[in-house]
């Protein structure tokens, strides 16, 4: 059988293991040429050379894979009702059952061990530990988690906990209006802190909320999200605050209720800027745009302040807000999560006041499988050296990066995802850049270690190193899975 113009034969297939459950774990991996004429080059150097410290890591959300909605207590989310009403979701799929990965967690977890990967990002589901959003705790649904951090432990894996990737409980939304109210902001700093007091023995990394901006914007403002809402620019811009000081007083929880040495940070998806020519009036002036266009989250989070600009062009539509405020959601922060996929602005400079022009993206610029997720691997680069330059992190997490791909499976059953390799490859060379330029990442995450509920664009978006067959749930990796293992073992620390 023909591949793409190669010969089956040029696959070898290494037998992997089994895991518990039957699941089929075989790797693929390239094998030799059959023939072809002695080559006087040198053999190709290996992939990029990360610090010997560097962590590799995959990264999930507990809605997109957990499925049990109704299980131990859990009580709803604002997703569960989301996708239930008809026509939000693209395939009509609902992650009601999702990946089972609340009952196939052992076996998740041997897939990130298979990889080599020795850290995992997740997310805890809010209304499985507090089902009515706050009041009572549901011990049976933090029991989950309990189980799943043993699990980890037992095999090497360092867990880093997400406290809201945006599956709020329902309850708050029809009580409170969801993050309309501050009261949710409290809501959620006392959950986190309980979180923090019960898991901050073995989880030492926290995020806090899983990209403010695009819970905002398409939760609120474009209605694309749950709740699917749409409101008035005023309520946009106070939820916005209401979501930046929920990070800051969840920050303070968590210091507050974890083990001393507890680290915690965001998980943002910051507006990328890449100077369009890298010369040094462009980079100022990306690094300016950086600043402007990340003005409602990173800025306010890293300076304390609410750039000038940004309360302009707000007008009478500010938030309101007190200096109190403002020093919350700027409470020192450990690490900087960015989730980064790919360029948002080619950035040159101007000689007005603003010091910068976005360039326009011209119809043939290339994007991968989802026509969001144009190709741009420089983002890579530029979005972890612009916030080290900017606001002095100095402790960096790509807390997730990735591309969904249309992922077909070939005759003998395997995923030849050789475009989401080549995205993959292309974004790690540029992290490698930035390592190699002294840039302070510390760590990669890559959504996602399987297919999943990919939000509104249902079951049919897949982003998995491993395949997840819907129907049987069963699990296959992918040719990235081998790219990704290949990769963590030529950077392993000999
Ligand atoms: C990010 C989300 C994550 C996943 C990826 C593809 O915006 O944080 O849950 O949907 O996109």
């Amino acid at each position: 059988m023909l591949l793409n113009g190669f010969s089956r034969r040029h696959f070898t297939k290494l037998a992997g293991w089994s895991a518990a459950f039957g699941t089929s774990t075989n790797f693929i991996e390239l094998g030799r040429a059959e023939s072809g004429a002695e080559s006087t080059l040198p053999s190709p150097s290996s992939g990029p050379r990360f610090p010997g410290s560097f962590l590799w890591g995959t990264a999930t959300s507990a809605y997109q894979i957990e499925g049990a909605v109704d299980e131990d207590g859990r009580g709803p989310s604002i997703w569960d009702r989301y996708a239930r009403a008809r026509g939000t979701i693209a395939d009509g799929s609902n992650a009601d059952v999702a990946d089972d990965h609340y009952h196939l967690y052992k076996e998740d977890v041997q897939l990130m061990k298979a990889l080599g990967a020795k850290a995992y990002r997740f997310s805890i589901a809010w209304p499985r530990v507090f089902p009515e959003g706050s009041g009572a705790p549901n011990p049976k649904g933090l029991d989950f988690y309990n189980r799943l951090l043993d699990e980890l432990q037992a095999n090497g894996i360092e867990p880093f906990a997400t406290m809201y990737h945006w599956d709020l409980p329902q309850a708050l939304q029809d009580r409170l209006g969801g993050w309309m109210s501050r009261d949710t902001s409290e809501a959620f700093a006392d959950y986190a802190g309980y979180v923090a007091r019960r898991l901050s023995d073995r989880v030492r990394h926290m995020f806090t909320i899983n990209e403010c901006s695009r819970l905002v914007h398409l939760g609120y403002g474009l209605g694309f999200d749950a709740p699917g809402l749409r409101v008035s620019q005023a309520e946009l811009n106070q939820i916005r605050h209401h979501v930046a000081l929920g990070h800051g007083l969840a920050v303070q929880a968590i210091r507050a209720h974890g083990r001393a040495g507890t680290k915690v940070g965001p998980a943002e998806n910051l507006v990328v800027c890449i100077p369009a020519i890298a010369n040094a009036a462009n980079i100022r002036a990306a690094e300016t745009a950086t600043r402007e266009l990340n003005a409602g989250y990173l800025t306010v989070i890293l300076e304390g302040k609410y750039r000038e600009t940004f309360l302009a062009q707000a007008g009478k539509d500010a938030p309101e807000y007190t200096a109190e405020d403002l020093s919350t959601i700027s409470s020192p922060i450990d690490f900087l999560g960015l989730n980064v996929y790919k360029p948002d602005h080619y950035v040159v400079a101007t000689d007005d006041e603003r010091g910068f022009a976005l360039a326009p993206f011209p119809a043939s610029f290339p994007h991968m499988d989802a026509s969001w997720l144009r190709v741009g691997p420089e983002a890579m680069y530029w979005a972890p050296r612009h916030a080290a330059k900017l606001w002095d992190v100095k402790s960096i997490y790509i807390t997730e990066n990735g591309t969904s791909a249309t992922d077909e499976v070939a005759a003998d059953g395997n995923v030849y995802d050789v475009d989401r390799i080549m995205y993959l490859r292309n974004c790690l060379t540029q992290l490698q850049r930035s390592t190699s330029d002294g840039v302070p990442v510390s760590g990669y995450f890559h959504w996602s270690l399987m297919d999943n509920f990919e939000w509104s664009d249902g079951l049919q978006k897949r982003f998995g190193l491993y395949r997840v067959d819907f129907k049987t749930r069963r699990r296959t990796p992918k040719l990235s899975a081998s790219f990704y293992r290949e990769t963590i073992r030529q950077n392993a620390v000999a």
